[in-house]
């Protein structure tokens, strides 16, 4: 057995994943296709010990309860053949309440920390399976740059991989809207869109089409489409939770005040999109070029709260040290 640390970085969907087919298994109703980031990732280290009575989880320095790390590392210690419990611990790299600190790049850490500990030797391919089990997001974050999850039927299937690096200089802006309140799971809410939004079922069609046409306009380095396609796949998750049963929006006035910049700022000829998340914060993907008259326009409202990132690497390890 080994001690391992493993380094994973947050990704941010283009085309978004929303919504599951198979929630036990994770088997997402559409693929999806993401930017991994640089500058915000999580290190998470794995030691499993025969003389622990249970999984011990600590986050950021302070013990937390294990119980979703254990259910994963179950996966782990069920294909590596062994019993043993182990020792975790993980550390986000995220600015300070930036609202970034992601299940993509936790799991994906995990996944491949864990794994090496107990032996295993897994492709990316096999990571990204591994990780999904964990977050969905999470399978895409196994790979650095541009990544497409395929939605797949079934555990084999449902896996992401790199695409083609693009030549174009991709830029992420993240708006911190607001960083004071815990975003509302994500879980919870994308199962009740499944079952109550009357647009889930175009949000799947439309969404997939989608996914085709991001890949062909990445392809083809057409960012005005890359943009276009980002900010559409957004909105179009945000529309079908707001007409959900009960209805619900992530956003806040903030949010809206951000994409109104950027709606400006296209107006005037810059390419700059926004997509939102789990939460109220709004991401702008520019080009590089763009990015400080983008910030000039955001900063008389935002101020501060902007950080910038452009493409990450893929997960990786980072030691790897036999136990005693
Ligand atoms: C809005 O991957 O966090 O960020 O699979 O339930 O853990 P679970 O969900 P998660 O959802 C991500 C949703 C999203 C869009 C995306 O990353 O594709």
């Amino acid at each position: 057995m080994k001690t391992v640390t493993a380094r994973a970085h947050t990704n941010i969907a283009l085309i978004k994943y929303w919504g599951k087919k198979d929630p036990d298994l994770i088997l997402p109703y559409t693929s999806s296709v993401s930017l991994t980031l640089a500058d915000f990732y999580t290190d998470t280290t794995v030691s499993f010990d025969p003389t622990l009575k249970a999984d011990q989880f600590h986050l950021d320095g302070i013990a937390k309860p294990a119980g979703k790390v254990s259910q994963f590392l179950d996966l782990v210690r069920h294909r590596a053949d062994i019993p043993t419990y182990a020792r975790i611990e993980s550390h986000n790299h995220v600015p300070t309440a930036a609202g970034l600190a992601s299940s993509a790049a936790a799991f994906a850490a995990l996944a491949l920390a864990g794994s090496r500990a107990a032996g295993l030797d897994l492709s990316p391919s096999a990571l990204s399976r591994l990780a999904r089990r964990g977050s969905g997001s999470a399978s895409r974050s196994i790979f650095g740059d541009l990544a497409i999850w395929h939605r797949g039927h079934d555990d084999a299937s449902s896996v992401a991989e790199a695409l083609p690096p693009t030549t174009l200089p991709l830029r992420m802006l993240v708006v911190m809207v607001d960083t004071s309140r815990k975003a509302i799971g994500s879980r919870a809410l994308m199962a009740n869109t499944v079952a109550t939004s009357p647009y889930y079922p175009a949000w799947v069609t439309t969404n997939e089409n989608a996914v085709q046409a991001m890949v062909e306009a990445l392809a083809a380095n057409d960012f005005a489409q890359v943009g276009h396609l980002t900010e559409q796949s957004s909105m179009q998750m945000h529309a079908t939770i707001l007409a959900a049963d009960p209805a619900f929006t992530y956003w806040q006035p903030e949010t809206l005040t951000a994409w109104a910049i950027v709606k400006q700022l296209r107006a005037q000829g810059i390419p700059a999109y926004a997509t939102m998340d789990a939460g109220p914060n709004v991401k702008i993907l520019t080009l590089s070029p763009y990015v400080e008259q983008i910030k000039a326009a955001l900063a008389p409202t935002f101020g501060e709260r902007l950080l910038t990132t452009g493409p990450g690497p893929a997960a990786r390890v980072l030691t790897e040290v036999p136990n005693a």
